[in-house]
């Protein structure tokens, strides 16, 4: 099933997430919801609190990023082909390398991109489906995608690491997309 995304001013989207228990009703079934959800939106990953959840799970795929570049393009990046992965009740533990700017956009802020500084290289301890614990250390764009993923679990929006001037240059297109201004070709909720 399809879920709305919910648009920016939301203050689920500011909201810093809780880890889940495995007995958490039909997580299976939503978890299903947010890959299907983020393929029909063309998103490269989706946060449960996009979808109006409140909880620490997120789903990315970065192959479909490397899908789209040439074999030169490719080799630029450590992580190629990428990954496609579940991450439930997510914790950041190490932030390494040096930082890189990436042309960002997210589906809770259409048609807005800008260029992000995020380190290279994340150590995050996650558990997967089966609620196994796993530490693990992704770089690239792969761990382009879990940083800004991984932020939307702890509260925090792409658009918060801009400058003042940059974000009061945004400020109008932000409010129109509070409001529902704003055309998109995926279903969407606006909070105001
Ligand atoms: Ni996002």
């Amino acid at each position: 099933m399809i879920l709305p995304i919910v648009a920016y001013g939301a203050p689920v989207l500011r909201t810093v997430c809780k880890d889940i228990q495995p007995d958490y009703p039909q997580l299976g079934k939503f978890i299903e919801d947010m890959w299907e959800t983020m393929y029909a939106s063309s998103g490269v990953g989706l946060a449960a609190p996009q979808v109006n959840k409140d909880i620490r799970i997120f789903v990315m795929d970065s192959t479909q990023i490397f899908a789209g570049m040439n074999e030169d393009e490719k080799k630029s990046y450590t992580d190629a082909p990428g990954i496609k992965q579940v991450f439930i009740n997510a914790h950041l533990e190490e932030l390494e390398g040096k930082e890189w700017a990436y042309n960002e956009g997210c589906l809770s802020i259409p048609k807005i991109r800008e260029d992000i500084y995020r380190n290279e290289t994340v150590t995050i301890r996650y558990v997967d489906e089966q609620f196994q614990p796993h530490t693990q250390t992704f770089s690239g764009i792969t761990a382009r995608v879990i940083l800004h993923e991984y932020d939307h679990i702890e509260g925090k929006l792409f658009i918060d690491y801009l400058k003042p001037l940059k974000r009061r240059l945004i400020k109008g297109k932000l409010e129109d997309i509070s409001k529902g201004k704003v055309s998109v070709d995926y279903k969407m909720t606006f909070p105001r």
